[in-house]
């Protein structure tokens, strides 16, 4: 019996994770909605579409799983072109909590985006709109 029960719990645990993931890629409308109001400071350096044009700064579709300073024809700064950064969720958050820290010496001017719930609304927001898988 306890067998049974051990076993029902390890199936329910084993649910539940795989039913999280699918939880975390569909933001709600109050997250999209604060994430894109985010986005407005970002919005006149950076294009998010697929084969966007490079502003100020580089089109950011793809972003995700993407390696620092590779999009083809912007002209990066030496310290993210070689900062062997690969942007996921955790870097791109701290890249974004104050980038002349996170990176000295990069050309984003820009101060960063100092409350966190702000911050993970807006990568949220970020990974629907670059096309992240
Ligand atoms: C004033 C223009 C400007 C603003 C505003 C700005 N950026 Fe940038 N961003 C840049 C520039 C320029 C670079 C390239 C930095 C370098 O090469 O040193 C960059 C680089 C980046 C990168 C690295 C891209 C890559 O291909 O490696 C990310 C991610 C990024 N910005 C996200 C953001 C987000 C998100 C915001 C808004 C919260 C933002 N930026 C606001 C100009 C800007």
């Amino acid at each position: 019996m306890k067998k049974i029960l051990s076993l029902s719990a390890a199936i329910a645990a084993l649910a539940l994770s795989f039913s999280l993931p699918a939880a975390a890629q569909a933001p709600d409308e109050a997250t999209m909605k604060l994430g894109q109001r985010v986005f407005l400071m970002c919005r006149s350096c950076h294009s998010t579409e697929k084969d966007g044009r490079h502003k100020v700064g580089p089109n950011l579709n793809g972003l995700f799983g993407a390696k620092a300073g590779t999009k083809e024809g912007f002209k990066y700064s030496d310290v993210v072109a070689k900062s062997g950064i690969t942007w996921s969720e955790e870097t791109i958050n701290e890249w974004l909590v104050k980038p002349k820290d996170f990176l000295p010496g990069n050309k984003m001017a820009f101060a960063g985006v100092p409350k966190e719930p702000d911050r993970k609304a807006l990568i949220a927001y970020l990974k629907i709109q670059t096309g992240a898988k």
